[in-house]
């Protein structure tokens, strides 16, 4: 799987690509991550990538012939790659979101807008424009990663032990049940009894009685929903 990312940030992403579980899967050769740096691609003496907008208004807005000339520069170098604009206007992103990226050969190539804004015409450039959320953040750079780590974990051998990937696609839009570890009782707080009585067939109902209870709790709105 193949990821490239356009960013007028690229130094944002050195960390977050070199440590854990994206860091392990880039070395171990199951993913690569190419940045392009928009800047490259700015117009004139100043490689300029942005200017004020048409019909005036505050701030500034991204023109589109840098991204076109990055775009291009990246679907150059593997065609194919499934056009992203990481934007707060796109589809709100889910796990069966990230599954359909993750069926995505060669990969994505993922726009991390910056600014105010970003030019209309860029739209037409893409395939889909997603949002990790109702909120706003000062760019995509960190949306960008958010989606390379979910769909990284779902790349075959990426993820350490793959029962538990086995599990949470089987489990369908619920919250995981509770886990628990050593010690046994913690403040006051024991480790509750069927965990430790080694009988597996109760221990599966126990842990799917407390999923759809703290689902129904916590995330009314997943109860009865497909995946989406
Ligand atoms: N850029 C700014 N906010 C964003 C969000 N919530 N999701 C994706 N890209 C963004």
């Amino acid at each position: 799987m193949e990821f490239h990312v356009v960013t007028l940030f690229p130094d944002l992403f050195d960390s977050p690509l070199s440590c854990g579980l994206i860091g392990r899967a880039i070395k171990a050769g199951l993913i690569s991550v190419v940045l392009h740096s928009l800047r490259n691609y700015g117009l004139g003496r100043y490689r300029q990538v942005d200017d004020t907008p048409y019909g005036g208004g505050h701030g500034m807005v991204m023109r589109p012939e840098p991204i076109a000339a990055a775009f291009d520069a990246a679907l150059e170098r593997r065609p194919g790659l499934w056009r992203i604009i990481l934007t707060p206007q796109g589809e709100v992103l889910n796990q069966a979101k990230v599954e359909r990226l993750a069926q995505h050969k060669p990969g994505l190539l993922l726009l991390a807008g910056r600014y105010e804004g970003i030019d209309e015409r860029v739209r037409t450039m893409a395939d889909q424009e997603l949002s990790i959320g109702d909120y706003v953040l000062a760019g995509g750079e960190l949306a960008a990663l958010v989606i390379i780590e979910a769909v990284t974990r779902l790349v075959p051998g990426a993820v350490g032990n793959p029962e538990s990937l086995k599990e949470e696609s089987l489990s369908g839009p619920t919250l995981e049940y509770p886990q628990y570890t050593k010690p046994r009782e913690f403040r006051g707080q024991r480790v509750p009894d069927v965990l430790l009585g080694g009988d597996h067939q109760k221990i599966r109902a126990w842990r799917d009685e407390q999923a759809r209870k703290r689902t129904a709790q916590r995330r009314p709105d997943l109860v009865g929903k497909d995946k989406a």
